[in-house]
C-alpha cells in the first residue's frame, strides 16, 4: 500500500482482516473435512481467503466463492504472493451457478450461513449447494453458539482488534450484541487515526439470523440431505464457539 489514503476497497479488506483474520480455531475441522472428502472444496463466503489459503497451502484444491469482488481480489492477490492457485467465483451463495464444477465438500465458515437472511434464503443456498455436490458430498456450515447480549452500559465489552498499516492505526471494538426476534445484531465502533493524528469514528452493524444447528439440519433433511452428527468448534477467550451442521447429499 502506498502512503496515499487507502481506497474504499482497501479499507474494506483491512476491516475484514482485522475483524475475521485472526480466527483460527475452526481450521483443523475444515482441513479434516477436506481430507476426508478427498475431492475439490468450495469455500462459501471466502472473504479474503482466511480458510481457502490455509487449505490450498496444504495441497487441497479449493475454490473461494463470495459476493464481494473486492474481497475476492484480495484473496487472489494473497494466493498469488504465496504461489497458490485458488479460483474464485463472485456470486451470491443463495443463487450461485458454478457451471459444471462439482465439489466433494462445501464449507461455510464463520457464520456466513447466518448472514443469508432467514429460512427461505438458507433453502436457496442449500438447493444451490446440493446441485454442486459430488455424490455423497457434504455441506458443512458453522453457526455461532448463543451470543451473549451485552452493551457498553452494562458489561465490560471485549478489547478492540487493532492494527497499524502504512502509518494509519485501525481499531475495531465490539460495543453491543443485541437480541431481536429473528436476528442478533453485533455493533462495532471502527476508529482510525491517520498520519496527521486525524481521528475518524464510524459504526458498523451486522445482523446474524437466529437459527440452531438442529433447525438447519431439519431444513436440509426436508431438501433431501442426510443430517450427520453436528461437530463443535470450541470457544476461545476472544471468539464464541460454533456448531457445525453437516449435511450429506
Ligand atoms: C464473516 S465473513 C467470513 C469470511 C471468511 N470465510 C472467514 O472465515 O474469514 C462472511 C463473508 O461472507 C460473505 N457473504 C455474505 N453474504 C453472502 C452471500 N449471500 N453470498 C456470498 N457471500 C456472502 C461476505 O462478503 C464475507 O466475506
Amino acid at each position: 500500500m502506498t502512503a496515499t489514503s487507502p481506497s474504499d476497497a482497501q479499507r474494506l479488506v483491512i476491516w475484514h482482516d482485522l475483524e475475521c483474520g485472526g480466527y483460527d480455531m475452526d481450521l483443523p475441522l475444515w482441513r479434516e473435512l477436506s481430507v476426508i472428502g478427498d475431492g475439490p472444496v468450495l469455500d462459501v463466503g471466502a472473504g479474503t481467503g482466511r480458510v481457502s489459503v490455509d487449505l490450498a497451502a496444504r495441497g487441497i484444491a479449493v475454490t473461494g466463492l463470495d459476493m464481494d469482488e473486492d474481497l475476492l481480489a484480495a484473496l487472489r492477490a494473497r494466493a498469488a504472493r504465496l504461489d497458490l492457485r485458488i479460483p474464485t467465483i463472485a456470486a451470491d451463495a443463495r443463487s450461485f451457478d458454478a457451471g459444471p464444477a462439482r465439489y466433494a465438500t462445501i464449507i461455510v465458515p464463520m457464520q456466513t450461513l447466518q448472514l443469508l437472511g432467514g429460512p427461505e434464503a438458507r433453502a436457496q443456498f442449500l438447493r444451490a449447494a446440493g446441485a454442486h455436490l459430488l455424490p455423497g458430498g457434504i455441506v458443512a456450515a458453522a453457526l455461532a453458539d448463543a451470543l451473549e447480549a451485552f452493551d457498553e452500559e452494562h458489561t465490560e465489552p471485549p478489547l478492540p482488534d487493532m492494527r497499524e498499516i502504512d502509518g494509519i492505526l485501525y481499531s475495531s471494538r465490539p460495543v453491543a450484541v443485541r437480541e431481536h426476534a429473528l436476528t442478533v445484531s453485533i455493533e462495532r465502533i471502527r476508529e482510525t487515526v491517520d498520519r496527521t493524528g486525524k481521528r475518524t469514528v464510524d459504526g458498523d452493524v451486522i445482523h446474524l439470523d437466529r437459527v440452531t444447528a438442529a433447525q438447519v439440519a431439519q431444513e436440509g433433511v426436508v431438501l433431501g440431505f442426510t443430517a450427520l452428527p453436528v461437530r463443535a468448534i470450541p470457544a476461545t477467550d476472544e471468539y464464541v464457539g460454533s456448531s457445525v451442521v453437516m449435511l450429506r447429499a
